[in-house]
Order: structure tokens, then sequence, then C-alpha cells
């Protein structure tokens, strides 16, 4: 079959031969594959970076999750754990007990565009803090796709405050669903608009946690209410210097939510919930959607993250 395949770390994926991958259990069948998402973490995974990269092995088809249909027709949301046979292919083997059926009227460009990004913080907020109603989250990197979802999707968890923090005022004004925005450089603003802070989801981590946990600290009306800061994702860097004296002087808590801390079948569990959500236009991240052939083009695309590019094989 055809694929996009990576013979290297840091080479871009090129549209290259590649063995069909084969099912090996009952679990497993083949699918075309119609829509894969490139997501950020689809990028890590290809340049070797992505903490479940250790061993595994090259060369490999990227792709982490995406939309196909079975030889009987239907329509299979899927997620590609294997790290070496990804979802940027012709042809993937999917477990069923990772996947789900998919209404038939859905838009497989939409919903590979979409799951990944609400999914983030859903997991987030149902299986690792368990948001009750009314507390106030912040979310920071607000202005992209797992981001932009985070501000909705804490809301209709019934969320009391979204406070959207981000490096581009214009593109936070726009959001839906946020009560306050904050420019990440904003540090008095951030203190103030979120003193009564109880999660943060953290898409960024490097300086913007370094400077927002200081701004959040600074401005707690209550050193005591406890505040639980959740990374999802490095997009500002891998690394964030954080004082000790926050961990001391606030009850502060500091947890991570993705592949690893939530078991495949957490995660599976909650996709059809949320893939419903998606098929009646709750949540929506605009796809842009390339052909498989055209990999390499896809790969070096200008960052947009006001919509996702959808590797397409309609
Ligand atoms: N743990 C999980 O379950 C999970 C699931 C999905 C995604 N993620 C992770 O979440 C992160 C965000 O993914 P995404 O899909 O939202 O990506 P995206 O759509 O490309 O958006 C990237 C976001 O990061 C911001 N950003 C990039 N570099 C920055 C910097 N140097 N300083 C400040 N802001 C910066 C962008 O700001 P602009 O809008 O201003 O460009 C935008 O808000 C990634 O690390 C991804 O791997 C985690």
């Amino acid at each position: 079959m055809k694929a996009a395949v990576v013979t290297a770390y840091g080479l871009v994926p090129r549209y290259l031969d590649f063995p069909d991958p084969q099912p090996s259990n009952e679990h497993e069948i083949v699918v075309e594959v119609l829509a894969a998402g490139l997501h950020p973490r689809v990028r890590m995974q290809a340049g070797g970076s992505h903490y479940t990269s250790v061993g595994a092995g090259l060369p490999l088809v990227p792709g982490i999750d995406g939309v196909g249909r079975a030889a009987d027709g239907q329509l299979w949301y899927f997620m590609s754990l294997n790290s070496r046979y990804g979802s940027m292919a012709e042809r993937a083997v999917i477990d069923t007990r990772h996947s789900v059926v998919l209404p038939v009227h859905t838009d497989p460009l939409t919903m590979a565009a979409t799951l990944n990004c609400v999914i983030a913080s859903w997991l987030a907020l149902t299986q690792r803090v368990t948001m009750r109603p009314g507390q106030n989250v912040l979310v920071l990197g607000a202005t992209g796709g797992t981001g932009s979802m985070a501000v909705q999707v804490a809301r209709q968890l019934g969320a009391g405050q979204v406070v959207a923090v981000g490096r581009d005022i214009s593109r936070l004004a726009a959001l839906s669903g946020a009560t306050a925005i904050a420019r990440i450089s904003d540090s008095e603003t951030i203190a103030r608009i979120g003193s009564e802070t109880d999660i943060v989801l953290d898409f960024l981590w490097g300086d913007p946690a370094t400077e927002v946990m200081a701004a959040l600290v600074a401005g707690r009306a209550d050193p005591t209410r406890p505040m639980a800061w959740m990374n999802l994702g490095e997009m500002a860097g891998a690394r964030a210097t954080l004082p000790a004296s926050a961990l001391r002087s606030r009850r502060l808590r500091i947890v991570g939510s993705g592949q690893g801390s939530l078991t495949g079948a957490t995660m599976t569990a909650e996709i059809p919930a949320v893939a419903a959500l998606i098929s009646n236009g709750t949540y929506n991240v605009e796809p842009c959607p390339v052909p498989l052939h055209d990999i390499e083009r896809a790969w070096s695309l200008p960052a947009d993250s006001s919509r996702r590019i959808v590797i397409s094989q309609l």
C-alpha cells in the first residue's frame, strides 16, 4: 500500500510503498483510511520527540487516530496506539476495542480534525481531576485546536469562570465560551481574573507555565484554596522552571493527562459521547484537507492553529 513514511527522525515523511498491516487477533480489522489529523502530537511522533517514541523503530507510518471504512461499510473512528503503523496510510489495522462505530452521516474530515482536540480536555476534566460544577478553569494556550475546544468543554461540563490565556489577544477575543481573556505576558490581569482558579489546563508548558503560575500564585485570593495545574502539552517548551515556594505557600498540585496516565480503555470509553457531540455540531475544528500523496506539502504548510490539517483520502 501507499503511506506517509518516516525513514529517519527529523526528515519530512514521504509518500512511499509500505507493507500492509496485518490483523494479529480477533479484535483487529482492516479499514480503508478516509481522514487522519496532522496533530502536533503526530509531528512529535514523526520527529521521535514524543515520550512514546522510545524504542518505536523505523521506518514508521505517522498518525495517532483517524476515520476509516471497514469492508462491511461501517465507518470507524480509531486510535492508532501502535507506534509503527499509524493512520497516514491507505489502510490501517484498527483494534475494535479502541475504536467506535460512527453514525453514517458523519463527516470524516471534521471528525478527524476535532475529536483529538476535544477529548484532551474532556478526559482531563472527567478522568484526571473530576471538575465539579461551578469550579473555575483557566486554559493556557486557549487559541489552539485543543485549547479552544477546552474552553468550550469546560463550559459544557459546568465550569463557573473559564479564563482563556494565550499570546494573541484578537484570537482570544474571538473564542466562544470564555468568561475572561488575558495575554500570557499580562501577569497583573491574570493575577486578578484568575485569583479563584481551581483547575489550570496547560497546553504550553515552557516559559508561559512559569510566568502564568507565578501570576496565579501571587494573585491567589485564598492561599489554602486548592488549585490543580494540569499539563497536557508542551507547545512552548519541554521544560519549565517552577519556584519551590509556589508549592509550599499555596495549595498547588501538579498533574498531567495523556497517553500513559490514562489507559486505552479509559480513553476509548469516552469517545462515543465526544463523537456524538461532534456529529451534532457542538464541537467543530475546521479541517484543512490535503491528499495523502501530498504529504510532504502538508508537512511544510505554515503553522495555523485556527484549523487542522487533515490527510484526506476522500
Ligand atoms: N494530553 C493530551 O491528551 C493531548 C491531546 C491533544 C493535544 N495535546 C497537546 O496539546 C498541545 C496543543 O495542541 P493543539 O492541537 O492545540 O495545537 P495547535 O492547534 O497547533 O495550537 C497550538 C497552540 O499553542 C500556542 N503556541 C505555540 N507556540 C507557542 C509559544 N512559543 N508560546 C505561546 N503559545 C504558543 C498557539 O498559539 P497561537 O494560536 O498564538 O499560534 C496555540 O494556542 C500540543 O502539545 C499537543 O501535543 C495533548
